[in-house]
């Protein structure tokens, strides 16, 4: 079969012949039909992401570990956990029978292969019980995650939606799909911090954090009150990297402020899981949310791979 294989850690996956996957035992092969190119993929391919080493510890070996495929009976499901070497990068992998969920019908494979990443943006309800009304700022929006979150939080009933990013063509572009107002995050400090006070209103109610590293340092010391008054809460999930994998958190920052900060994945469980699933394929079916992909055929891949152009689309290769 056809695959895209990565040789070399921090090397770029290539358009070439890889064995045909078997299926063992309790596996089944999936002919793969989309898959997603995230940077959670191209880390462990860099050989930088925190749980990525088991990837790349046999090479030559097949990138991505999730995509959208058919089985044997030509049921399409999402599938992950391929056997490695196998990645969903190719014609074909193998996973476990039942490392797989059916999709729901009207849904093309390409659309998704996406709704994973919609998902990101259901966490203000999951992880920070937002109800309609609050005021929601997304930290960075410009993004594949961060647009689909700005368009989530619109559907959801957010009162408020402040979105940041670093490119003011980008950033109108954020404003057209339902943000309120935006915040370029490339100016000094002071600057910055000064646009999260003015943009703020009554308070942040929810922060959705993409990109973590300095623009939301700048953030979390915004918030610090200057007096002693009660602060408002403001619930902060955390879901991204982008802008760095660290920051320094001030003691009075987090004593004072009233910030309450969350992972994505807390309050994710099946049923809520399967709740926020079913809430955002009822939006793209309705076609309420829509989702900007990039389709490339898997020989393309080596290109496609470096690609910097993308602009809040989703690359999707299409084997
Ligand atoms: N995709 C998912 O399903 C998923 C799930 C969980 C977590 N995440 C994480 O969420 C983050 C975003 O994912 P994504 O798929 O949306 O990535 P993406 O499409 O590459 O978007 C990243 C965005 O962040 C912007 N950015 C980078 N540094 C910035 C800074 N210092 N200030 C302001 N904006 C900055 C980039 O702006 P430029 O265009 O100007 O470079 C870009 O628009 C990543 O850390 C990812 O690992 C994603």
């Amino acid at each position: 079969m056809k695959a895209a294989v990565l040789h070399e850690i921090g090397g770029v996956p290539r358009y070439e012949d890889f064995p045909d996957p078997v299926a063992g035992d309790d596996e089944v092969v999936i002919d793969v039909l989309a898959v997603a190119v995230e940077n959670v993929d191209k880390l462990i391919a860099a050989g930088t992401h925190y749980a990525g080493r088991r990837y790349t510890a046999r090479l030559p070996a097949i990138p991505a570990f999730d995509g959208i495929g058919a089985l044997p009976d030509g049921t399409l499901v999402g599938f992950g956990n391929p056997r490695l070497p196998y990645g969903a990068l190719a014609e074909k992998t193998v996973v476990p029978q039942g490392a797989y969920v059916a999709i729901a019908e009207g849904i093309d494979p390409a659309t998704a292969a996406v709704l994973g990443t919609a998902i990101t943006g259901m966490s203000i309800r999951t992880a920070a019980g937002f109800v309609p009304g609050e005021t929601v700022l997304v930290q960075g929006a410009t993004g594949v995650a961060g647009r689909l979150a700005v368009k989530v939080a619109r559907l959801l009933g957010a009162g408020r939606i402040v979105a940041t990013g670093r490119d003011d063509d980008q950033l109108r572009e954020v404003r057209d799909l339902g943000a309120d107002t935006v915040i370029n995050t490339a100016v000094p400090d002071e600057a910055l911090a000064r646009a999260y006070l003015d943009a703020k209103g009554d308070g942040y109610d929810v922060v959705l954090d993409y990109l973590w590293g300095r623009p939301t340092e700048v953030l979390l010391r915004s918030l610090v009150p200057e007096t002693f008054a009660f602060p408002r809460p403001t619930r902060l999930v955390q879901v991204g990297g982008s802008a760095g994998g660290g920051l320094t958190l001030a003691a009075e920052s987090l004593r004072t402020s009233g910030v309450e900060i969350y992972g994505a994945a807390k309050g994710l469980g099946p049923q809520t899981m399967h709740e926020a699933y079913s809430q955002v394929v009822a939006w793209a079916r309705s076609g309420e949310l829509t989702f900007d992909v990039v389709k490339v055929p898997l020989s393309d891949i080596e290109t496609a791979w470096q690609r910097t152009d993308l602009r809040g689309s989703r690359l999707v290769v299409v084997p």
